[in-house]
Parts: structure tokens; sequence; C-alpha cells
């Protein structure tokens, strides 16, 4: 009889998201007639701008053509997609990026699981708690509950800023602005994990999803803004919640040539070549038309476009953080992020406080447990929805 990863039967049984979508479903049914706002999942909900749309409709009419059809691309990504993101995404704010150390993707959820390949089993590994779910879940299918998974504790007291381990560990997952809990880090407190990880030859995986939504000067938008992350980081971006791509699908991950580490014989390894070597062999690159939308956010227009994208989401933001103040509750995020977290008034259980939500207000968000333990009694929403059903549902919390 074949086996199978039995590390799989140690997972929650669905994903969070998943969970979620199900109890909505099973709502709806049962209140066909119920007007649901949903700030839950961080899904975008403004159609795609202007230059990316053109950008779209002039590749497929070069994908109809036999002069101008393409196959396979670059696995790396095309050349005109990276020149852009290394020009514009860091070396004109001064951060020093190639374009051939960009690798364009289809999405962060994917590298972020998918980076695990290319490192050792034997590695300890920090997370926040709470953390985004896929960094966990996606260790837990190498691992299993395993001791070399350190959770970092993150609560109201430190600000929901993980400090820095008393021990040593190898790999240490960074997201800021942070998903969930919308919090940030300034350059200084930045710079204390870069160089606790060079001193430790750790590496940092950096996520900078939400990057874009940095509204404040001393805020760093990728990790490369501190000197010696190319050494010991890894970050990666995505096109999905700056130019509303989640079902178009574009991300990229920067693997700085300068990082290394040394094997057990002693030689010394590049990330960047066994990246390299991992996408090339497992990933046939993102589609041409796609790359196109991409590569158009970078044109003028495109620039314009999408900040006022990310503008108009940040209005919600305001709106959400300053509805739920007015109510005395506890809030943090939503200043330099799309999320705002705040603790459940009345209950120290998430779920609970999602069905009375549900039930009362016909309003879906995110309840903290499901991000990791240090999330119980505390609730995520999210600034992606309309203005007038942000609106809407700040109305209905604030008359709950
Ligand atoms: C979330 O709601 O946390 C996001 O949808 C995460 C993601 O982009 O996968």
């Amino acid at each position: 009889m074949f086996t199978i990863n039995e590390n799989y039967l140690q997972l929650n049984e669905s994903y969070l998201f998943s969970a979620i979508a199900k109890k909505i479903n099973e709502f709806t049914l049962l209140h066909p007639d119920a007007d649901i706002i949903r700030l839950g999942i961080g899904d975008v909900t403004l159609p795609l701008v202007p230059s990316v749309i053109d950008a779209l409709h002039k590749a497929t009419d070069e994908m109809a053509k036999k002069e101008t059809f393409r196959g396979y691309g670059p696995e790396q990504g095309y050349e005109f997609l990276r020149e852009k993101i290394a020009e514009i995404d860091f070396q004109q704010r001064g951060v020093s990026v190639s374009a051939d150390e960009i690798f364009v993707s289809d999405g962060s959820k994917s590298d972020t699981g998918n980076i695990l390949d290319i490192l050792g089993e034997q590695n300890s590994v920090a997370l926040a708690d709470p953390v985004y779910p896929v960094y966990q879940d996606t260790n837990m299918m190498r691992l299993g509950v395993d001791d070399r998974l350190i959770l970092l504790s993150c609560t109201a007291e430190n600000d929901f800023l993980p400090q820095l381990p008393d021990e040593k560990i190898d790999v240490i997952y960074l997201c800021y602005p942070d998903n969930p809990t919308g919090t940030v880090m300034t350059k200084p407190q930045l710079k204390q994990w870069v160089d606790y990880a060079l001193k430790h030859r750790s590496l940092i995986l950096f996520d900078a999803a939400y990057e874009a939504f940095v509204t404040e000067d001393d805020i760093p938008r990728s990790i490369f803004e501190i000197e010696g992350a190319d050494r010991c980081a890894i970050e990666f971006r995505s096109f999905s919640k700056n130019a509303g791509f989640t079902g178009l699908r574009c991300s990229y991950t920067v693997v700085p040539k300068a990082l290394k580490t040394i094997a057990s014989d002693g030689r010394e390894v590049s990330l960047h070549k066994l990246w390299n070597r991992r996408q090339s062999t497992k990933f046939n690159g993102v589609p041409y038309i796609v790359q196109r939308a991409a590569e158009a956010v970078y044109s003028p227009e495109g620039q314009q476009q999408t900040r006022e994208m990310v503008e108009y989401y940040m209005q919600n933001a305001r709106i959400i953080r300053e509805g739920l103040l007015s109510k005395g509750w506890a809030v943090f995020g939503g200043i330099n992020s799309p999320y705002l977290w705040f603790k459940c008034p009345g209950t120290n259980d998430s779920w609970q406080f999602f069905d009375r939500l549900l039930n009362e207000c016909h309003i879906v968000g995110t309840p903290g447990i499901g991000f990791g333990a240090n999330g119980e009694g505390y609730f995520r929403l999210t600034a992606f929805n309309s203005l007038d059903k942000t609106r809407e549902a700040l109305e209905r919390i604030k008359n709950w």
C-alpha cells in the first residue's frame, strides 16, 4: 500500500480562509436575503486599472499573430519586467537590487511555501505568533509538529512585534507591514533583525507584500534598505494588493547574489543559484500577458493609477480604524497597512465574536485564533472592500 505525507494529518483540517468561506456559505443558505459585507480575506475589490487592462489587450493580440506569439518564457521572468522592477521598486529608491536577482512568480503564497525546497530540514525556524498561516502550515507539511518550529510571541504588551530570540535561530520569517496585525517595524527595529541574522548566519524570509500601504517616512518598504540585508535575506513581493492582481497572479522574489551559506562539505553555496535551479525545474514562468500587465504597473500612468487604488483602500482603513476606536476598542494597524487588528470586546473567544458579528451585523471578518494562539481574543478586518460597503459596515458596528 502506498503511504502519504502524514504531516498533513497534523494540520488543521482546512486552510483558514477555506474554513471561513464554508461558514459564510452555511450562513447564506440559512439567510439568503442577508446583505453580508465581507471584510475577511484580504482580497481586493477594485477592478484592474486602465493601463493594466490596455497592456492585457495588447499582449493578447500579440498572442493571436504568428510573428508575435510567445510560447514558454524564461522561468525567471521576462527581462522587460525584471528590469522595470529593479529600477522602479529598488534603484530609484536608492536600494541596490539588479534585474537578475529578481524571480517573477505567480504569487507570494507559492514562493513563501516553495522556498523551503532549497533549505535544509534541520533548520530551526522562527515565526511570529500570530502569523500568516502559510508560513506555519508549509513548515508543518515538512516537519509535522516539531520543536524546530519556534513561535515568537507577539502580544499587545510588545505592540505585536516579536522580540529578538535569545538563542540562535536558522530561519526567521518576518512580514512587514504585518499580516494579520497591521503593525510595522521602523528601520532601527528591522536593523536589529538584520544584525542578528548576520551575527548568527541566519536567513530572514521577508514578506513585503503590503509595502505599498506604508504611509510613514521612517518605515522601510524593503529589507534591502538595511545595510547587509543582501547577505542574510530573501524578499517576497506581490502585485496582488498594490495593483489588484489577486485574480491575475503575479509576484516576485528577490534572492540577492551576495546571499551565501556553507554546505556540509564546506563548500560555499549561493542561494540565488539554488532558487534558479529550483524554479527552472519546477516552474515554467508566469504567462506572457500577465507579465506585460505587471510591466504596465510601472508606466507613469500605471504608477499613478495604482497609487490611487492604494489610497482608496487606505481611506477605508482610516474609516475602520476611527470607527473601531470610537467604540473604545483597542486597535492596531490600519495606518501603514490595509489590515486592522483589534481586541474582541467582551469575549476572549475570537470564533464566538466571528459568529456574533456575522449573525448580528452580517459582517465577515477573520478570527485572530486562525493566525495562532496569541490571536485568540483578537479579530482582523480588511480595508479591501468598497468605500460604500466599508462605511456601511462601520455604521452597523457603531450602532451595534
Ligand atoms: C489574507 O487575507 O491574509 C490574504 O488573503 C493573504 C493572501 O494574500 O494569501
